[in-house]
C-alpha cells in the first residue's frame, strides 16, 4: 500500500507561507499542503466563535487533502481554537490525526533564553485571549509578559502596504521599550516579514527578536523523531501544494513577496 499522508500547514492568510518555507527547508522530503484562508483574513479582529468555526473548517479541509498532521501556524487560531480542536474535535472526528500549535514551542524557546521580561507583538484577538500569559505562567510564573496588540499590521502586510509600516510599528514598540523587555516574540505568522523594519526600530536597544519561522521547523522535526508512528505514515516525495480559499492577482503578488519565489497558488474550493 502506498503511503500518501501529508503535513498540513494552516494560516488565516498568506503570512504562514514564511513558516512553510522554513519547514520545506528543514524537511525537504516530506509532502506539504499549505492552506491560507484568504477569504476570511484577517482573523485578528473577529470574534472567538468566528475564528473557531473558520479554523475547524480549515482543519476539515486539510484532513480531506489527506494530511495526517497539521501545524496550526496562525497564532490567533491557536488562541481561539487549538485546545478545543485537540481535546474535543479530534478525538471524536479524527482520532488518528494530530494538530500541533505554535504558542507553547515559542514560549519554550523564549524561556530557554532566561529572559525575565518578555514582550509580545500580536493581533488584537490574541492579546485579549491572554493565552500567551496563561501558557507562559505554566512554564515559569516569574516571567513577566508585556503584550502589545497590533491591529494594523496584518491588513497592511496582506495589502502590499509595507511602505506605511514604520511609524505604526514604532508606536507599537514604544510601550515594550519603556517596559525594558529583553526579547520580543513575533506572535503572528506575518510579523517575521517585518524583521528588517523591527531591527531598524530597535537598533538602539539589545532587544532580541523571537521568530516562529526559526523555531517551529525544528520543533516539528523533533516531534517526528519522537513519534515514529506518525513519521512512518507520511509520504516523502518533496511536494508542496499552496492552496487558498480566495485567489486574486494581489494575493499571487503578495505570496511571491512572502515566499521569495513564484509559487503555484491555487484556489482550494471550486
Ligand atoms: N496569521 C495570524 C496569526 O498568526 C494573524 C493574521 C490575522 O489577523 O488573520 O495570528
Amino acid at each position: 500500500m502506498t503511503n500518501k499522508m501529508k503535513i498540513g500547514v494552516f494560516d488565516s492568510g498568506l503570512g504562514g507561507l514564511l513558516i512553510t518555507k522554513a519547514i520545506r527547508d528543514r524537511l525537504p522530503e516530506h509532502d506539504i499542503v499549505y492552506y491560507g484562508d484568504t477569504l476570511n483574513v484577517p482573523y485578528g479582529n473577529r470574534s472567538e466563535q468566528a475564528v473557531y468555526e473558520h479554523t475547524k473548517a480549515a482543519m476539515d479541509f486539510l484532513f480531506s487533502k489527506n494530511c495526517a498532521l497539521i501545524i496550526m501556524a496562525c497564532n490567533t487560531a491557536n488562541a481561539s481554537a487549538l485546545r478545543k480542536i485537540q481535546q474535543q474535535y479530534l478525538p471524536k472526528a479524527y482520532p488518528d490525526r494530530r494538530v500541533l500549535g505554535v504558542i507553547v514551542p515559542t514560549l519554550e524557546t523564549a524561556h530557554e533564553k532566561k529572559h525575565t521580561r518578555i514582550g509580545l507583538l500580536a493581533t488584537h484577538n490574541l492579546v485579549s485571549s491572554a493565552v500567551y500569559e496563561e501558557e507562559l505562567h505554566k512554564i515559569n510564573p516569574d516571567i513577566e509578559l508585556f503584550a502589545q496588540s497590533c491591529p494594523l499590521l496584518v491588513p497592511l502586510i496582506e495589502n502590499d502596504g509595507l511602505k506605511w509600516i514604520t511609524p505604526i510599528l514604532e508606536e507599537y514598540l514604544e510601550p515594550l521599550k519603556k517596559n525594558n523587555v529583553q526579547s520580543i516574540i513575533l506572535g503572528c505568522t506575518h510579523y517575521p516579514l517585518l524583521t528588517n523594519h523591527l531591527k531598524a526600530s530597535l537598533r538602539d536597544t539589545d532587544i532580541e527578536l523571537i521568530s516562529q519561522d526559526k523555531i517551529v521547523p525544528d520543533k516539528l522535526a523533533d516531534y517526528l523523531e519522537r513519534h515514529p508512528e506518525m513519521e512512518e505514515r507520511l509520504s516523502k516525495t518533496g511536494s508542496t501544494e499552496f492552496l487558498v480559499s480566495d485567489l486574486t492577482q494581489a494575493y499571487i503578488k503578495t505570496a511571491k513577496q512572502i515566499y521569495g519565489t513564484d509559487i503555484p497558488l491555487q484556489k482550494a474550493h471550486d
